[in-house]
């Protein structure tokens, strides 16, 4: 019987190399070598008032990489699985968002800074912000 999902990759959470020093430690991450894509655009949320939520919505194309650079924040997140929810607080964890994926990220911690490597440019085209749009074509 044919599946009503869309065959989709996963989300997932990657530890991403850490170089220990009693200097500081040391953390990076190289394009289809510790992310499943290569990069486009880095972007970063910052000064998040509290109780303030960014996101709510998800990408037809676009992949990204989450990572809580500074403090922490809780990203929910909805796949052809269900809903999740990861809290980051570890530099050196990056979340891979698939494309297709709706998320919303919230409980920013004073000082958190969430930095996103995303797979392409901006395009305002590509971003599902109706959740029952989502819904329609998660599961058609
Ligand atoms: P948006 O992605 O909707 O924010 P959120 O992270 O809360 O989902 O982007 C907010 C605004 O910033 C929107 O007007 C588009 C603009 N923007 C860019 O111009 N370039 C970018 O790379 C991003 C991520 C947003």
């Amino acid at each position: 019987m044919k599946s009503p999902y869309i065959w989709l990759s996963m989300a997932k959470l990657i530890e991403l190399p850490k170089i220990p020093d009693r200097r500081g430690n040391l953390s990076f991450f190289e394009e289809n070598r510790h992310i499943p894509f290569a990069i486009k655009r880095t972007y970063w949320i910052y000064d998040v008032p509290g109780g303030e939520t960014r996101g709510g919505h998800a990408y037809h194309k676009l992949e990204e990489l989450v990572i809580a650079l500074s403090g922490s924040f809780d990203v929910e997140y909805e796949d052809a699985t269900g809903k999740h929810v990861v809290s980051l607080n570890r530099s050196y964890f990056g979340l891979y968002l698939p494309k297709l994926t709706w998320r919303s990220i919230s409980n920013f911690s004073t000082n958190a800074v969430c930095m996103v490597a995303a797979s392409d440019f901006y395009d305002e085209a590509d971003y599902i912000r109706e959740y029952e749009v989502f819904q329609k074509i998660l599961m058609p």
